[in-house]
């Protein structure tokens, strides 16, 4: 292991600028180098073969009906079409052929509950439940082309409806079951789905938790394209049933029968939508199309990962609602046989050992995570973690937001007693698959930094006029070929997708995030430059938190800014005017606020869910705005973060920012 030659730095404010000067480097070891699945030609080969480097990938990792003609036909840019004239089957490729090629004993999913009951799911177990859901998905009028919804907890199911729909042609939008029946409201009105799978419920903390009654919440007026309801039951709590309506998994997916041939979807049909916050207060439906996204996952899960189908067990801590659940547990992992461990509950449930529990008893050999949990399980102690074996680990990975130097240190030490990878892998909803990380046994890792595009993939840093950024500076993440697993758009919104994506730098990829370059030419993230918030590894939209504070009828105007936390990485802070009489009261000296901020905190988490919930919700008299009325939320954050606040001039009103310190100090 290489020698600690740095102080540990935080990756925030002012100390971001020594992150250029991060002198801490971990090169894999020699036996991990020699047997890696990604060798150092791996970045040259890309190179010189310039987009064919992806045909090869696509005809190594997927077994195709019908071979494609054409790599890339991107002539209607930025629309871009992958491997066209190919026909393939995600499910026939993330199951039947390694039920074909004799792989149907290995385990397919290791399901451990919150309450602690299993379910060992093998390769054949799983196609069979995956032809049985497809077959009741069309007896339920499901076709190829068709949107399904799916609104599960972290359960098997999950996978089987994803995989069922994937295999008809179906089009599926998971909704994080997190969400309120409002955001499923929406984004089941946004894609016309005619399917909704939920469950009963699920576990959180030690006690069922409901999920069938926001459903029933979200179709209450009858009016919506939704023709039946497939319930899942998981915790046995009472449900209200609508006849005709609704129906259970287990009278009509369980009694379907096993028999279904899979047939090639064309290489761009549908795979599905994922809906993700954008700056405006609608959420996007992030459309995913089948070739492209499916060699690219593939891809990446094998070469990131290191993976060796055969001996790893592989655990993806996210949530199923999330794209790293969509491309990291179901699609990457499955389509390359690899054994993967599905958790439904909290990493506190029963006590805050139980992932390291999990690890053990399973033999995770690679671990996927957020940094949001590695903080949090940092800040309960080395003690726990050190009461498990963990020696089964050999590579570590993080995902949905920057780690910070000492949680990438903690992650390696603690829990890789120092000797495994770390690899940080940046990546979007939109991208689709991992576009930024080091190569396990390649890169000399360096504490904070996803450092190097990956072979075949063209990242860039650029000023504001999209040049590219010598060494030693700070830019914005821009992309500059098209890539298999891109989007291919905003559902039902081309013009938006042009407008976000590709108007900011010609010919470019906006991403949307700040970046640097380090001497050694290394990336390093440095979060978001536009009004998209990520708290936990979620991304959250401040004018959608905005919108839902002001349906509330006490509100005339809010602001919400992403404030540095701790913990969570940006926790929401929302500044809000109220409205009518009461108004004045609640600005008034020694005003008692804590019931409205209350009451407005639970709205958000009706509206949206409660990970939208405000940390701190501030009641005041005025916003600053400048003189063409944009609120300037970069003040609110300095009062958030309770810095100084900056430069004031732009405003219409300077004074506005002095009875907003003044009032909140009161
Ligand atoms: C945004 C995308 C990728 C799946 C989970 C989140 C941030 C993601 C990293 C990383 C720094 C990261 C970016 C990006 N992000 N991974 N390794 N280092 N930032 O997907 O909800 O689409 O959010 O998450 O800001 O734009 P998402």
């Amino acid at each position: 292991m290489a020698e600690e030659k740095s102080a540990p730095q935080q990756a925030d404010g002012e100390a971001l600028e020594n992150l250029l000067h991060e002198g801490r480097q971990f090169p894999p070891s020699d036996q991990f180098a020699a047997n890696a699945v990604a060798k150092p030609s791996l970045y040259a080969e890309a190179e010189s073969a310039g987009t064919e480097f992806w045909a090869r990938q696509a005809r190594e990792m997927l077994t195709w009906e019908k071979d494609f003609e054409q790599t890339l036909d991107w002539s209607e840019a930025p629309f871009a079409k992958w491997f066209v004239g190919g026909k393939v089957n995600a499910a026939y490729n993330a199951l039947d052929r390694h039920v074909e090629a004799g792989n149907g004993d290995r385990v397919a999913i290791n399901f451990e509950g919150e309450p602690g009951d299993v379910r060992q799911i093998t390769y054949a177990e799983l196609t069979d439940l995956v032809k049985q859901a497809a077959n009741a998905f069309e007896s339920l009028g499901v076709g190829k082309g068709d949107r399904v919804a799916i609104y599960l907890p972290m359960i098997p199911e999950a996978v089987v409806s994803m995989l069922a729909c994937a295999r008809i042609g179906a089009v599926h939008s998971v909704v994080f079951g997190g969400f309120s029946s409002d955001a499923l409201r929406n984004r089941i009105d946004d894609a016309e789905a005619k399917l909704v799978v939920t469950a009963d419920g699920t576990y959180r903390r030690g006690n069922p938790s409901s999920l069938k009654p926001a459903v029933d919440e979200a179709l209450s007026d009858g009016k919506s394209t939704i023709e039946h309801v497939l319930v899942v039951q998981r915790n046995e709590e009472p449900v209200d049933w609508t006849e005709g309506r609704d129906l259970w998994w287990h009278d009509t997916v369980a009694k379907a029968g096993k028999d279904h041939t899979a047939v090639g979807h064309d290489s761009e049909h549908p795979l599905y939508i994922l809906y993700t916050s954008g700056t405006t207060g609608k959420p996007k439906g992030i459309l995913h199309t089948t070739g492209g996204y499916l060699t690219q996952t593939a891809f990446t899960h094998k070469t990131v990962f290191d993976l060796k189908p055969e001996q790893d067990v592989y655990w993806c801590a996210a949530d199923i609602g999330w794209v790293t659940g969509h491309s990291y547990i179901t699609y990457g992992p499955l389509l390359n046989g690899a054994s993967v461990v599905m958790y439904e509950g909290t990493p506190d449930t029963p006590h805050r050992g139980r992932w390291w529990e999990i690890v053990e008893k399973y033999k995770v050999s690679i671990l996927y995570a957020a940094p949001t949990a590695i903080r949090t399980m940092m800040k309960w102690g080395d003690d726990i973690p050190a009461k498990y074996d963990l020696s089964s680990l050999r590579v570590l990975g993080s995902v949905g937001e920057p780690i910070n130097p000492e949680a990438w240190m903690w992650y390696r030490k603690v829990i890789g007693s120092g000797r495994t990878p770390v690899v940080d892998t940046w990546w979007q909803t939109e991208t689709g698959a991992i576009m930024i990380s080091p190569l396990p046994g390649v890169t000399e890792a360096k504490p904070g930094a996803a450092q190097a595009a990956l072979p075949g993939i063209n990242a860039d840093v650029v000023d504001e006029s999209g040049q590219s950024v010598p060494n030693g500076s700070g830019g914005y993440l821009v992309i500059r070929e098209p890539w298999p697993a891109m989007l291919r758009g905003i559902w039902g919104d081309p013009q938006r997708y042009k407008d976000t994506y590709w108007s900011r730098f010609e010919g470019m990829y906006f991403a949307g995030d700040g970046a640097k370059r380090d001497e050694d030419g290394d990336i390093w993230l440095l979060g978001r430059v536009d009004d998209v918030m990520n708290i936990s590894g979620h991304r959250l939209s401040t004018t959608e938190i905005e919108s839902a504070l002001v349906s509330h009828a006490a509100v005339a105007e809010s602001a919400v800014v992403g404030a540095n936390d701790e913990t969570t990485g940006q926790a929401v802070v929302a500044f809000v005017i109220l409205r009518g009489e009461d108004a004045k009261k609640f600005t008034a000296e020694g005003a008692d606020t804590s019931e409205i901020v209350a009451d407005l905190r639970n709205h958000v988490g009706r509206e949206i869910g409660p990970i939208a919930k405000p940390r701190q919700v501030l009641i005041v008299s005025e916003l600053p705005k400048t003189r063409s009325g944009k609120i300037m939320r970069r003040l609110l954050k300095d009062v958030a973060e309770n810095r100084e606040v900056g430069d004031v001039s732009t405003l219409a009103d300077t004074s506005v920012m002095n009875q907003i310190t003044e009032g909140l100090k009161k």
